[in-house]
């Protein structure tokens, strides 16, 4: 998220609604006494228990094998005892042995485009051999009060010095001595900014709206940026998503006449703050008003080959992309749930036409430009918080997604995918983050990480958004029908809902049985699981550990047992940070986290190297060798 979001996001009065509480607390008394699974309904939950096991369960987890930590306004990172953390790489660090070393002062196109970009997210592990391996790594965006001398942009060179601190960085690391470090100057090593040519691929490659003066073929497109978080192909590719694109175009002409669609993608004259529109006119929405709908998109790299063009897959829809969970179904489809972060948005899911074939690589490589977009809606009866869902198929002609209601092709309802969504009937949902698949196959989860607006007009309480002015947010979860992920139809309930015991005891915004005094938390972010099951949660919340925050701390990881529902706090960040990015050595004993912008907003941080705060990855290992978590 941005420091926008987050300021915008804070101070929020709470709509108190008594009768609502109670009829949501009736629900989960009502769940804890006769458990989900109990039902006919939820049926498809039982293989993985129902979260009304944690209360019986609670402090018994098989799965989780540490010691709970305790919430922390530290500005350094805690790990549990028997843990040790070290710095892989920080923003600024050189990626080649030509790069100049960091500095608080200086920048440049020249410099950040060879250096680690700034404010890393989501990450994946490519393995090279036993002891070599790729990160690829989103620099999702910038903290200008530190990259720039005036703490804003003020030239052009400002503006390239700040895309090129966008993007993604490749690096090489090694395994030497016992720890990962980083490979300097590695044949692989590259750096995708805001200026990287690549293509637009799949249904709406070259269609007029995604025309430019520059690029008459609607297929050529510089950049990728505000790339959050992530997803990985079994064909050994990687999936940047690109989310809060709106927020970096704007016009010097405060009276601009703008449409419905783009209102609808948040795009306004007011950028987010960045300013590129001032000097770079590509982001200038009067003089290219096509630009924008050329980002929004999830993009297709290729780690292994630095010279291979980045592919945007418009089949892929576009909306503010979260992750993208990629899950290959038993039938040998490709399923990828995304996530549109954004309040009273919705939760998607592809499904490719053609199949995997593990035999021949290579006939995989476009398997993502072919496929279904699906949207998600929800149902429940009064007051609970399971119940079913369906997806509904974004397909031009059919469900109302016609000319007449102004979707000319399937190109259009693609590129305006959310105003699909709404004519469908798609749910809005508390600002869909990362989805991430049980490695059973059974199960999804989904963070639904706060919404302030909830129980404004058409965002109405109920079903997986069950809390009023949510700031505390929920993890959704939902089993296909059947087990296959292709399936137009499953069963969800809620894993957890967030919450405050301390500060709201018995309402709603205590959170569910397993939330206690010891593991809350606020705003559910970032999540994955391990080789073993374990779900990670990470945090991007409300640091101010004041008022509906007290006894939260800073933003942090915690770790669950799906089976039983026990939560347990494993890392605290350093102060005004994010943890965001989560990935693993095969072998589970190093994790590599993303702590991103510390002292965000000149917060007194001077994480992790001293002097000024630098977003950093950190990889986590054990005294003892062994499997992380375990
Ligand atoms: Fe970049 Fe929704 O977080
Ligand atoms: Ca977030
Ligand atoms: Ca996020």
């Amino acid at each position: 998220m941005s420091r926008f979001d987050l300021q915008d996001q804070r101070n929020h009065p709470r709509n108190s609604t008594p009768a609502l509480t109670a009829l949501i607390d009736r629900a989960l008394s009502r769940r804890r006494f006769l458990g989900v699974g109990a039902t006919a309904g939820a049926a498809s939950f039982l293989t993985l228990n129902p979260l009304s096991h944690a209360v019986a369960a609670a402090a018994n987890s098989p799965l989780l094998g540490f010691n709970a930590i305790s919430a922390s306004g530290e500005d350094t990172l805690r790990l549990p005892q028997g843990y040790r953390w070290e710095v892989l790489v920080s923003w600024g660090d050189p990626l080649f042995a030509d790069a100049p070393a960091f500095s608080e002062s200086e920048r440049s196109e020249a410099a950040q485009s060879r250096q680690f970009g700034d404010n890393n997210d989501g990450m994946s592990f490519f393995p090279l051999a036993a002891d070599r391996a790729l990160l690829a790594i989103n620099n999702e965006y910038t903290n200008q009060e530190y990259l720039l001398p005036a703490g804003k942009v003020t030239s052009l060179a400002d503006v390239r010095a700040d895309q090129a601190a966008h993007g993604v960085s490749i690096i090489e690391i090694a395994l030497k001595d016992g720890r990962w470090q980083r490979v300097l100057d590695s044949r692989y090593t590259r750096r995708i900014t805001a200026n990287t040519p690549m293509q637009l691929s799949g249904p709406a490659a070259g269609h007029a709206l995604l025309q430019t003066q520059a690029d008459p073929s609607g297929r050529a497109v510089l950049g990728t940026f505000n790339n959050c978080a992530n997803g990985e192909t079994p064909w050994g590719t990687y999936l940047t998503c690109e989310e809060n694109f709106n927020g970096y175009f704007g016009s010097q002409d405060p009276a601009l006449a703008l449409s419905a669609a783009q209102k609808r993608y948040g795009i306004a004259a007011v950028d987010a703050g960045f300013g590129w529109h001032a000097f770079d006119a590509r982001f200038d929405l009067a003089k290219e008003p096509n630009e924008a709908n050329r980002h929004g998109w999830v993009v297709e790299i290729d780690p292994r080959d630095p010279q291979s063009v980045p592919k945007k897959r418009t089949a892929l829809g576009r909306f503010k992309h979260e992750n993208a969970a990629l899950h290959i179904n038993s039938d040998g489809r490709v399923v990828v749930y995304l996530g549109d972060d954004e309040r009273g948005e919705h939760l998607y899911k592809f499904v490719s036409a053609q199949r995997f074939d593990k035999s021949n690589p290579q006939a995989n490589r476009d398997l993502l430009d072919d496929g279904t977009l699906y949207v998600a809606q929800f149902s429940a009866k009064d007051g609970e918080i399971r119940g079913e869902g369906r997806w509904l198929p974004l397909v031009h002609g059919h469900n109302g997604l016609t000319a007449a209601n102004g979707f000319a092709d399937q190109a259009s309802v693609l590129i305006h995918a959310r105003l699909a969504a709404t004519v469908v009937g798609a749910t809005t949902m508390d600002r869909p983050e990362w989805v991430a698949v049980h490695p059973s196959g059974q199960q999804a989860f989904c963070t639904l990480t706060n919404n302030k607006n909830r129980g404004t007009e058409g965002q109405p309480v109920g079903g997986p958004n069950p809390r009023a002015a949510n700031h505390y947010g929920q993890i959704l979860r939902w089993a296909p029908a059947g087990g296959d992920h292709a399936s137009e139809t499953f069963s969800w309930d809620l894993f957890l809902m967030a919450g405050n015991p301390s500060v709201h005891p018995g309402t709603a915004y205590a959170g569910t049985a397993n939330i206690d005094a010891d593991n809350m938390f606020n705003s559910p972010d970032g999540i994955g699981f391990d080789a073993d099951g374990r779900l990670w949660i990470q945090t991007d919340g409300d640091y101010s550990n004041q008022g509906d925050f007290a006894g939260m701390g800073n933003n942090q990881m915690l770790c669950a047992d799906p089976n039983s529902g026990e939560v347990r706090r494993f890392l605290t960040g350093p102060i005004a940070c994010e943890i965001t990015g989560l990935t693993f050595s095969p072998d589970h004993t190093a994790m590599f986290v993303g702590i991103q912008h510390p002292g965000e907003e000149k917060a007194p941080s001077h994480f992790p190297h001293g002097g000024m705060p630098r977003s950093s990855v950190v990889v986590i290992t054990r005294e003892d060798g062994g499997i992380i978590g375990g």
